[in-house]
């Protein structure tokens, strides 16, 4: 290790920033975050530093850095072009024991700015000891996606109740198992979700449980979006790596389903339009008996569970059942489809609304309000319309929508199978019977579909 990770107290410390361009501005930021007192030395400042001497949140010095500038500071940064009086700046500081950083010149600096993650109190300082900066970045990134933007909310709430917990167990052991448990559970959640005080409320609760007091889980309905896994959003993906118990349906991709934590459960309840193996009332009396066990559940969607997912009537019953429970949208098939295939839904020139409708055929037929669909500058998105997609064309044609309307079908969009098949009212239904695409498909119908050959990108 060539450099030792510290974390430096500035809070009011005077500080030197020598440098007034964009990069001492970063600096500046960083050090007004940590409470410092700073003082600029520059002969030109940009807007930004220009802004905060006039508000009085840093003192400048219009000048350029002159000899024993740095006595009497805490902390010196050079972010100067000047490499002569970078030299200077850090030989005098080294010599008086001043912390001193020279940016991009790693062999005048005494110490190195980290890139950071913060989620203060929590402070994640990476470094790659100035070899391979960006790679640090790229370190700082992956954890930025996997750290909960709250989480310092949550070290507030252990520090609030830290003694309490101390004086509550007589050994160390006990006390790192309940704090365990703490951040891995329905507290933490809930402090996430800034509810602070019901957190607390329950995290005291937890203190004074018996062994043998029941424990009730949670249910996360969890959209798991149209396919892609880069799609899915970054609390679904923390959902899924924190789950005990993972309940899907047949849409979810695998390439998501392997996001889950490894020893997670499985359990599948797709239903197959020829074989309703888990009807709904199993499913929602499944979530109920996990979560009774006291289980982290994730029911996992595909797109999002609050179109045609039936999300609603899930929670219905979880709530009937007094069952914490939280919902964590997705991007739906319409969003994912119409993205991948350079179809915008809404466009100034071609369409001003967007209709979502399944096209689900029941006693088979298509029911559907035919008057509010075929108006003009309107896209008309159709889920599970592809076994009566010859109706809904000559329904549509019937009320006056013009066959030569165009009409995109799109198979297992955003997956590595997404297949774009155009065509128009008129002739979709055979040309879909002679191409026979791969369900799920998603049927979009209206002028923004004519902007798939020029907007098309993904090739
Ligand atoms: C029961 S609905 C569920 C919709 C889901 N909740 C959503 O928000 O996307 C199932 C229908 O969604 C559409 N669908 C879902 N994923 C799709 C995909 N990747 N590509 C095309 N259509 C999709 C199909 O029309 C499929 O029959």
């Amino acid at each position: 290790m060539n450099y030792l990770p510290l974390f430096h107290k500035l809070d009011h410390k005077k500080c030197l920033l020598i440098g007034g361009g964009s990069v001492a501005t970063r600096k500046a930021r960083l050090l007004l975050d940590a409470h410092a007192s700073i003082t600029v030395i520059a002969p030109a400042l940009s807007e930004e530093l220009t802004q905060l001497a006039s508000a009085s949140k840093i003192t400048h010095l219009k000048r350029v850095f002159e000899a024993n500038d740095t006595l009497n500071f805490s902390l010196v940064i050079c972010a100067t072009n000047d490499k002569q009086a970078n030299s200077e700046i850090s030989t005098e500081a080294q010599l008086n024991n001043i912390p001193v950083n020279v940016v991009d010149q790693p062999q005048l600096c005494s110490f190195i700015f980290p890139a950071i993650v913060d989620r203060a109190p929590i402070t994640i300082a990476i470094s790659s000891g100035g070899v391979a900066p960006v790679l640090s970045r790229l370190v700082r990134a992956k954890l930025e996606t996997l750290l909960p933007h709250a989480l310092g909310q949550l070290a507030s709430l252990a520090a609030e109740c830290r003694q309490t917990v101390k004086d509550h167990f007589s050994n160390s052991k006990q006390r790192r198992i309940f704090w365990e448990t703490i951040f891995n559970g329905p507290v933490a959640e809930l402090s996430y979700l800034g509810k602070h005080d019901e957190a607390k409320k329950q995290l005291l609760q937890h203190l004074h449980q018996t062994e043998d007091s029941p424990t009730i889980g949670k249910v996360y309905l969890v959209g798991g979006g149209p396919g892609d896994p880069e799609l899915l959003t970054l609390k679904a993906l923390r959902l899924l790596q924190l789950a005990d118990i993972i309940i899907y349906d047949r849409l979810v991709s695998a390439e998501v389903l392997n996001l889950a934590r490894r020893d997670a459960e499985r359990i599948y309840v797709g239903k197959q339009r020829s074989d309703h193996s888990v009807p709904q009332d199993d499913i929602n009396a499944l979530l109920i008996k996990l979560a009774k066990e006291g289980k982290r559940v994730v029911r996992l969607k595909g797109g999002d569970p609050f179109m045609f997912g039936r999300g609603g009537e899930e929670i219905e019953t979880l709530i009937d059942e007094n069952i914490s429970f939280e919902v964590v949208p997705g991007i739906t098939a319409a969003s994912g489809c119409a993205s991948y295939s350079g179809i915008p839904l809404t466009h100034r020139e071609h369409a001003q609304s967007c209709m979502f409708v399944t096209g689900h055929l029941k006693d088979n037929t298509v029911n559907l309000d035919w008057d509010q669909l075929a108006k003009p500058n309107q896209t008309i998105v159709i889920y599970m319309g592809l076994m009566g997609l010859r109706q809904i064309s000559e329904k549509l044609i019937e009320r006056n929508l013009a066959g030569n309307t165009p009409v995109a079908l799109i198979q297992k969009g955003t997956t590595a199978e997404h297949r774009v098949i155009i065509s128009d009212l008129l002739h979709i239904a055979n040309k879909v019977e002679e191409l026979k695409p791969k369900p799920p498909t998603l049927i979009i119908i209206g002028s923004v579909v004519s902007l798939h050959s020029k907007l098309n990108w993904t090739h």
